[in-house]
């Protein structure tokens, strides 16, 4: 497959103006993200979803320090997909290998929503409590 869809956005972030709220699921965790702190972290883009997890305590699995170089920050969005910029070619690679791709799947460290509405973020269960695992 090759070619441009003429239904895609642009993969250029575009960073919101105006608070707007995230939600991440399953925990049911609703945070108020304000622009005016981005960043909230070091990790993943600015005001990106891992951005603004890790800057609330939530964690989100980002095993190669969000540079889009692994898959593990992978998340659904299950509302505000359309609030993100498009994925990128090196996005879209990466989530080639992510287990359970759903279609609103995205890598949080660089989906960047521009805050044009609020956001449900679905945490995979493989992606949560990595440290509580038992040693094997
Ligand atoms: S943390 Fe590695 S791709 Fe997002």
């Amino acid at each position: 497959m090759g070619g441009i869809n003429p239904y895609n956005q642009s993969t250029e972030p575009v960073l919101p103006t105006q608070p707007y709220k995230v939600t991440f699921e399953p925990m049911g965790k609703t945070v108020e993200v304000d622009p005016k702190d981005f960043p909230y972290s070091d990790d993943g883009l600015p005001g990106s979803v891992l951005d603004i997890a890790l800057g609330h305590g939530v964690e989100v699995d980002h095993a190669c320090g969000g540079v889009c170089a692994c898959s593990t920050c992978h998340v659904i969005l299950d509302q505000g997909f359309e609030t993100c910029q498009e994925a990128g070619e090196d996005e879209e690679d990466m989530l080639d290998t992510a287990p359970g791709l759903e279609l609103k799947s995205r890598l949080a460290c660089q989906a960047v929503p521009d805050g044009t509405g609020d956001l449900v973020v679905r945490i995979p269960s493989w992606n949560r409590n990595h440290a509580k695992e038992a040693p094997h």
